[in-house]
């Protein structure tokens, strides 16, 4: 399995290093590992193991800036730098503060994948209206919040960011 590294480079026969949150990361895993079994053995807990089938967005990532689910995402396909929500930094600190200013997460299992999700949304287009918001969030579910409070905070930082540019800032 994979190992983080800022050196490159493991113990036994590394098949190929990928960049995860910045750091090195050697895949070693057998070719059917996912990005997700790869990245939870190498200790990025952000992506979570729930379904693991493609169906409740909980182990979200950024792949080349584009989110996917990386449980149903082979390791050994994956060329481009990853981003987890541990990942995001400070330029999503709006919307982690959104979050929780609109009490958008309960038990918070499903908090990370939201939040990588909600990032992609916003850098494709912050001028979506709330409806195509929902749409967007559609494929990553939650148990505890009935997702109006997540479209809300989403739709909050949508307009934040949105009156930022408008400003030049
Ligand atoms: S754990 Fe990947 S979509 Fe559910
Ligand atoms: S906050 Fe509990 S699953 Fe979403």
């Amino acid at each position: 399995m994979a190992t983080p590294s800022d050196s490159g480079g493991s113990a036994g026969a590394p098949v190929r290093t990928i960049r995860v949150d910045g750091a090195r990361l050697t895949i070693t895993g057998p070719p059917h590992a996912t990005l997700l079994d790869e990245l939870r053995a190498a200790g990025y807990t952000a992506p979570k193991a729930s379904c693991r089938r493609g169906e409740c967005g909980a182990c979200t990532v950024l792949v080349d800036g584009r989110a996917i689910m990386a449980c149903t995402t082979l390791a050994v396909l994956v060329s481009a730098d990853v981003t987890t929500a541990a990942g995001l930094g400070a330029a999503c600190d709006d919307l982690r503060a959104a979050f929780a200013d609109h009490a958008a997460f309960q038990c918070g299992f499903c908090t990370p994948g939201q939040v990588v999700r909600a990032e992609a949304v916003l850098r494709e287009d912050l001028h979506r209206s709330r409806d195509e918001i929902t749409r967007a969030m559609a494929g990553n579910v939650c148990r505890c919040t009935g997702y109006r409070q997540i479209v809300d905070a989403v739709c909050a930082v949508a307009q934040s960011r949105g009156r930022a540019v408008e400003a030049g800032s």
